[in-house]
């Protein structure tokens, strides 16, 4: 039996789908120059095989090799914030395979800051193809067992890179058309990217590529949940508890008097850090609801706001949601 990091780059070198610790959540990953060893993650996550993945590479040298007509604000930003949170969406190199790219002609390119994962990456001297380690539309995983409660024996090998530090998805910035747009917001904030490559666009334009990521049920819990504001979170819970409901509650900085559930701090970033593991945490306790308290509408709780607006959208759906 040789060590996990071994363990990992022999099964990627065979073509096979392994789980991968990043600094935003786990990841599905496979040798992304191989069109079967791709397919298998769409299999795996029973995703529809046209939503493009995200290729993580070793570091911005990397590039030229997947991207053509690179914009020097895609080396800026590579330059600023890679390692890190950010996808650029370039346009690709014709021999991306088109089980990457769901077809189109750009390509997602991101150099994760997990310390695992950039070592695998540097030894695998390739590109790994990554979606979220989740079957399709369900929550993300923040640790290496939500990707074995996930996946089990369908994926033997999960490198445990411990909880992730950032906890939702990365920032994805298209920068393949005339003008950058944010297609998904994360960690690095869209005053981040316009500070170093001046105006950019926020929210998909109506002909821009598919990403499972913008759609509007995503990111979601089995039981259903609902996104109020404190007192009528409040109110809503006594409503419900007096129909005989069993609810649960997520809130910010501390429980409700007489409510159970889950409190994440009151605090954006560590807010973000917990929020998948408490929904996932939550969805196991049996409840016939979820309550989620709403945060504020503040910039600074952007990315964590359109999470949890997506995670309500999509919620009870079962097992089986789309
Ligand atoms: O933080 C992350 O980005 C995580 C970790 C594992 O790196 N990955 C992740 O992958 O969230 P996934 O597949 O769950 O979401 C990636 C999003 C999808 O919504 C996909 O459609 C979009 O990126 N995407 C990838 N390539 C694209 C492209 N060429 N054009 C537009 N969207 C693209
Ligand atoms: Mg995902």
């Amino acid at each position: 039996m040789t060590d996990p990091m071994g363990q990992a780059l022999a099964a990627l070198r065979r073509g096979d789908v392994i789980g991968l610790p990043t600094e935003t959540v786990y990841g599905l990953a496979a040798d992304a120059s191989r069109p079967e060893a791709v397919r298998r993650i769409f299999e795996l996550k029973g995703r529809p095989a046209d939503h493009p993945l995200i290729v993580h590479v070793a570091d911005a040298k990397q590039l030229d090799r997947w991207a053509r007509d690179v914009p020097d604000a895609a080396r800026a930003l590579a330059a600023a914030f890679w390692p890190g949170p950010l996808t650029l969406i370039l346009r690709k190199q014709p021999g991306v395979p088109d089980e990457v790219t769901g077809g189109q002609p750009t390509v997602g390119l991101r150099c994760p800051a997990h310390p695992m994962a950039l070592a695998l990456l540097h030894e695998f001297d390739g590109g790994l193809a990554a979606p979220s380690a989740n079957r399709f539309g369900h929550v993300s995983p923040t640790s290496a067992a939500h990707v074995r409660d996930e996946f089990g024996n369908a994926v033997p090998v999960v490198l445990d890179g411990g909880e992730c530090e950032v906890g939702i998805e990365s920032t994805i910035l298209d920068l393949s058309g005339d003008t950058p747009r944010i297609l998904r917001p994360g960690r690095i904030t869209r005053a981040q990217i316009e500070a170093r490559v001046g105006p950019v666009a926020e929210g998909g334009a109506a002909d821009s590529p598919r990403a499972s990521g913008t759609l509007e049920a995503h990111y979601a819990p089995r039981t259903a949940l609902l996104l109020l504001p404190r007192a009528a979170l409040v109110d809503e819970a006594r409503q419900q508890q007096a129909l005989g409901k069993r609810v649960a509650v997520l809130a910010l900085g501390a429980l409700p008097d007489g409510l159970s559930g889950v409190a994440l701090p009151d605090q954006a970033d560590a807010f973000a850090h917990g929020l998948y593991a408490a929904l996932r945490a939550l969805d196991a306790q049996g409840a016939n609801l979820l309550l989620a308290e709403r945060p504020p509408s503040s910039l600074e709780w952007l990315a964590v706001n359109d999470r949890l607006r997506r995670s309500a959208a999509g919620a009870g759906l079962g097992n089986d949601s789309p």
